[in-house]
């Protein structure tokens, strides 16, 4: 089968993984209307594409915060990589680091940080932090990717519960009992509750900043309200994300939420976007209107259940190749 575009990697992982993890991976909340809004949004955004202006040479390399990526995608943070692929977030690492761009490893990775860190070491990592009710390990976990060399600290803001996602429910989707949260073993057993801490409030941000010295990204802004107090927070970077629509099912499509998360930043810290992404030319539209980098979430784990690392690999290549197209047919 010739893989042409990032559809073909879809219709991969659905006809080949098992039906509880296609189910996850596509799930969104409720009915999916903000899921589905993200794809949509794009394609009722057009061009104003100029013409003769020398698109002979080209340079699509971009900085975040300061280290350089060959082009302007990043892979999101997703969890439970080893449901798409053995080897799990090891693969993630290993095309991140052979494609030169950035790799958001997630709490809930089935690897640990350190064998993801030896997977691809000297590459650029961020590390995805949800803030568990036992702050301890957060801070454990905080301080473990730092002294690993991971060179962000990502954290989520749009999950303190998780999002009614039908078929999971259905499904009574659960781990398989031989993959672990490598990162949490031992915290996840003892909370009969979620884990996870839904008393989390912006002055948490102060309390990350005096247990690191990584540079903090706020995942989970969509409105210019809270682009702002990002900000006033001392918060390095922005991005504009919905889960991809897993969480509150009715708010905006990613790359309609962008222009007034821009506006209100003016340029003070870095804005990036996720969600939606499928095309070279929705990487396109979405740096037109002000996003520094895009990261794709759910199209990683197609590849990764095509052919694991180099499977990611070339989903990453072709986006790069119709990015490259985009750009110089939009002069
Ligand atoms: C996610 N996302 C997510 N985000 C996060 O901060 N931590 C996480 O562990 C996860 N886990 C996760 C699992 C799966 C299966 C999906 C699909 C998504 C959200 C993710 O980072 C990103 O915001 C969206 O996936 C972007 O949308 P697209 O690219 O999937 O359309």
């Amino acid at each position: 089968m010739a893989m042409v575009c990032l559809s073909d990697f879809e219709a991969y992982a659905k006809k080949y993984l098992p039906k509880i993890a296609w189910d996850f991976f596509a799930a969104g909340a409720d009915d999916c209307s903000t899921r589905d809004e993200n794809i949509l949004a794009y394609k009722r955004i057009r061009f104003r594409p100029r013409m003769l202006r020398d698109v002979s040479v080209m340079d699509i390399r971009t900085k975040l915060l300061g280290t350089e990526i060959s082009f302007p995608v990043g892979i999101a943070p997703t969890g439970f990589h080893q449901l798409a692929w053995p080897d799990g977030e090891k693969s993630t690492a290993r095309a991140a680091k052979a494609m030169n761009t950035c790799y958001i490893a997630s709490t809930y990775s089935t690897c640990t940080l350190e064998e993801i860190s030896a997977a691809a070491p000297g590459s650029l990592r961020w590390f995805q932090l949800y803030i568990h009710r036992n702050r301890a390990v957060s801070q454990q976990l905080v301080q473990r990717a730092e002294a690993l060399g991971f060179q962000g600290l990502v954290l989520t803001a749009d999950l303190p519960y998780t999002g009614k996602r039908r078929d999971d429910v259905r499904n009574g989707f659960r781990l398989p009992p031989h993959m672990k949260l490598k990162n949490l073993e031992g915290a996840f057993e003892v909370c009969k509750m979620s884990p996870l801490d839904p008393s989390v409030t912006w002055n948490d941000i102060y309390w990350l900043r005096s247990l690191t010295h990584l540079p903090i990204i706020i995942k989970g802004i969509l409105t210019k309200e809270d682009a702002e107090l990002a900000v006033r927070h001392g918060v390095q970077g922005i991005i504009v994300s919905n889960h991809g629509g897993r969480q509150l099912d009715g708010g905006p499509a990613t790359i309609d939420a962008l222009v007034e998360v821009v506006e209100a930043v003016q340029g003070r810290v870095e804005v990036y976007l996720d969600g939606g992404i499928r095309k070279g030319s929705d990487v396109l539209k979405a740096l037109a209107l002000g996003a520094k980098c895009v990261f794709i979430g759910r199209p990683a784990l197609w590849g990764l259940a095509y052919k694991g690392e180099d499977g990611l690999q070339e989903v990453l290549r072709i986006l790069q190749d119709e990015f490259r197209l985009s750009m110089a047919l939009a002069g």
